[in-house]
């Protein structure tokens, strides 16, 4: 598993709106391809101290590198980002992360739901547009929700894609700010709200595939409107923002370690093809622990949302505070979120290269 950072330039950089941009990146000496609805993880050290931080991806996979960054209040790498941040500029990224997508067939005549709350248009974007152009037969609809039309990112190039696939892209928005033609689509969105849209037909009653982006109470709700329509858990794919997490909160590595503190559990992690040892001391999860030996281990959001801190169990039990970031199957096969696991046996061994 690649855990570098690589070093991109800003080439453009276009104010959204008034709270957002949409930065254009390059990497300069490296060929890194992306999926639609990946993520970038940043690196950016603001007083000493660093700052990680994963951006949507908001092009579409045959497009130009862009993420789309909307400051949030108290939030120092998104203020840095809308406001100080200038084109020429050198930024570190991860590669491309993140399975909130799905494998492409230009050959399937598919039907597609997608729900975009807020900033959640911005993977929701890249997602609609790729497949719009890869899936010639494809249908999408989209619902976007936000407080008003000023609010809403990626306006111009939602209402471009609507343009260009007019008989087979519709957008419906519920603007909690502001009163709405359909009835249905006035106030916030509910379970009911939604499925008299699906009686409606303003929404597809039985799509191949739905994805959800945005705050966990939008994702819960919609999820809840298609498994009452009969939908399987593999066809809704769900990417919650970091900020409506509920996971175990971000710890710091502890340093230097008191030799008197017993150790609850130890193991050993493999990571790019090396296994090290370490130590969990109390308070620490797999992830921080492992940080101490291998300060490289890939991590990112440290609230069980993102999955950059992802690896298999090889020995050993874990407990963990949420599993947000795990699609169906993963726990089955061993898979943790190591920001969110703490042991529940003696030992616990991990691997990140599976
Ligand atoms: S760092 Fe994001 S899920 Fe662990």
């Amino acid at each position: 598993m690649a855990v570098a950072f690589h070093p991109l330039t800003v080439t453009e950089i276009e104010r959204d709106t008034p709270s957002s941009v949409l930065v254009t990146l390059e990497f300069p000496d490296t060929e890194l391809g992306f999926e639609h609805g990946q993520y970038l993880t940043f690196r950016h050290e603001i007083d000493g101290v660093e700052i990680r931080r994963s951006y949507s991806i908001c092009s579409p996979v045959d497009g130009a590198l862009r993420v789309g960054i909307k400051r949030v209040d108290g939030g120092a790498f998104s203020t840095w980002a809308t406001s100080a941040l200038r084109v020429g500029d050198t930024v570190e990224a991860m590669a491309p992360m993140g399975r909130f997508t799905h494998e492409l067939d230009p050959l399937a005549a598919r039907t597609y739901t997608l729900v975009a709350g807020g900033s959640g248009i911005t993977p929701i974007y890249s997602i609609a547009a790729t497949i719009l152009d890869t899936e010639p037969d494809a249908i999408v609809t989209l619902l976007q929700v936000d407080q008003a039309t000023s609010t809403i990112m990626l306006l111009d190039d939602i209402e471009d894609l609507r343009n260009r696939y007019l008989d087979r892209f519709r957008v419906w928005r519920q603007l909690t700010r502001e009163p709405q033609a359909l009835d249905l689509l006035d106030g916030r969105p509910s379970v009911e709200s939604f499925l008299a849209g699906v009686e409606r037909g303003l929404f597809p009653a039985a799509p191949d595939h739905v994805f959800l982006c945005g705050p966990e109470a939008l994702i819960e709700m919609i999820t809840d409107a298609h498994t009452r329509l009969g939908l399987q858990p593999e066809q809704i794919h769900t990417e919650r923002f970091t900020s409506a997490q509920s996971g175990r909160a971000p710890r710091r590595v502890r340093g230097p370690v008191d030799d008197s503190i017993e150790p609850i559990a130890t193991g050993q992690v493999t990571l790019d093809g090396r296994t090290s040892t370490f130590s969990v001391l109390p308070d620490d999860t797999v992830l921080t622990a492992i940080q101490r030996s291998r300060p490289e281990v890939p991590f990112a959001c440290q609230a069980g949302v993102c999955s950059t801190c992802r690896a298999r169990v090889t020995e050993g039990e874990v407990e963990m505070a949420t599993t947000y970031g795990l699609v169906p199957g993963e726990t089955d096969a061993g898979f943790i979120l190591t920001c969110q696991a703490t042991p529940a046996s003696g030992t616990v061994s991990v691997d990140f290269d599976v």
